[in-house]
């Protein structure tokens, strides 16, 4: 169907001028336990008790031994590279395709991250790229569950086990995933999880490690308390370590977060499912694919990439700001993380930018390629999702239609 509606961005109506469901999402359970911890007096978690139950409860939503919560996902890759032993001059595979953080922190322990490159169509790192990045330096590896997509942890666990290196997942887009009938906890490794503003439960900020022996969860307490036991009061470090602890406040409200949780999953899955098929019949839109494994995707965002083939004339930003002008909160996708200034500031690769591009094509096509949509426009009902697909049908106007307008409006 051709759809000859003047754009938005050229000053014709937007197809969406009803707001979407709002993000961050609160209600009388955050407000009951912000009210608590106000009423208890103790601010901190050394004397709360707000992110103990919180820790509890969101380790066992997970699946996992052992939760710690920290200051944001950032800090907790640092703390979960340092309790895998990562430590200055090693080298971690992360994936080319994923937020800054993901590789920053491994410099910022002076390691060095190398880039393994990710499946063009799922943007997870795969058991072939993980094992394409590994040299003798290799000590760890962070698969990436972008946009809530669990990578496959199987394939990747036996790479890693035959090489003796570890896996911590980077989850901040997965809370509440599952594959194969696992969740994020039950993979016997050590998993991060961010909680800033725009991810699936927030407290404006904060993050999370997940454990998969108390060993760890005991070490990574004292390295995120300035090495201090929880119960000391003689000023006894006994680990080097830094303050990562999250307050009572933000764990008042990730625990009323975390409660609404599985019905917001549930929605956005129901959504997704008709937002995907929508755009996979519109001609060069390719959604993400879901790996048959997967149970459930709880759906951080809604990406697809433009195919240039199809739409040659089509520059993707430029295709962004049309949807963002039609009433959609639509994004570019991430940039490589060697396409960003401050990636060449810490340790890096033995390679130019030019030679890790060409080692990483996905990772290339999908940054110049990819669109991601935030996930309210699932939270709502079918119109939304239906509004977001008419959306991107109409900024896919033939070009010369479009050109002819760009013309009339000067
Ligand atoms: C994949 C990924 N890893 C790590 C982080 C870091 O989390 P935070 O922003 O809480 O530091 C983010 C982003 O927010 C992320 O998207």
């Amino acid at each position: 169907m051709t759809n000859t509606a003047t754009l938005a961005l050229h000053g014709g109506p937007p197809i969406r001028t009803a707001p979407f469901a709002s993000w961050p999402q609160s209600g009388q359970g955050e407000r009951d336990n912000l009210d608590r911890v106000l009423e208890q007096g103790q601010w901190w978690r050394t004397t709360g008790e707000q992110v103990r139950l919180f820790e509890e409860e969101f380790a066992a939503f997970h699946g996992a031994p052992r939760a710690l919560a920290v200051t944001n996902g950032t800090n907790a890759l640092e703390l979960a590279l340092d309790i895998a032993g990562v430590a200055r001059g090693n080298e971690v595979v992360v994936p080319a395709f994923t937020f800054i953080s993901t590789s920053m922190a491994v410099q910022r322990i002076g390691a060095t991250p190398t880039l393994a490159d990710v499946d063009l169509d799922t943007y997870c790192m795969t058991p072939d790229t993980l094992a394409a990045g590994l040299t003798s330096a290799t000590t760890a590896a962070i698969p990436v569950h972008l946009a809530g997509h669990i990578c496959d942890m199987d394939g990747l666990g036996t790479v890693a086990s035959g090489r003796g290196i570890t896996l911590i997942q980077d989850a901040a887009h997965a809370h509440g995933a599952v594959r194969r009938g696992r969740r994020v906890g039950e993979h016997d490794s050590l998993a991060i999880f961010s909680f800033q503003n725009g991810k699936l439960m927030t407290a404006g900020e904060g993050g999370a490690v997940t454990f998969a022996s108390d060993a760890d969860a005991e070490e990574a307490f004292l390295r995120h308390n300035c090495g201090r036991p929880a119960d000391d009061i003689l000023y006894r470090h006994e680990a080097l370590g830094s303050n990562h602890r999250m307050c009572e406040f933000s764990a008042a409200v990730l625990r009323a977060q975390l409660a609404r949780l599985p019905e917001q999953i549930a929605r956005r899955e129901r959504h997704a499912r008709r937002l995907y098929a929508a755009l996979a019949a519109l001609d060069g839109i390719v959604p993400l694919r879901r790996d048959s494994e997967i149970d459930v995707n709880p759906h951080y965002m809604a990406m697809f990439r433009v195919d240039p083939t199809v739409h040659p004339d089509l520059d993707r930003t430029w295709l962004v700001r049309a949807l963002v002008a039609e009433g959609i909160p639509a994004f570019v996708a991430y940039p490589p993380v060697y396409r960003t200034a401050a990636f060449w500031l810490g340790p890096v690769p033995d390679a130019s930018e030019q030679e890790l591009a060409l080692a990483c094509p996905n990772a290339e096509r999908i940054g110049a390629e990819g669109v991601w949509l935030h996930h309210r426009v699932l939270l709502g009902d079918e119109h939304d999702v239906d509004d977001v697909a008419r959306a991107v049908e109409k900024v896919l106007e033939p070009a010369p239609t479009r050109r002819a307008q760009a013309a009339a409006s000067g």
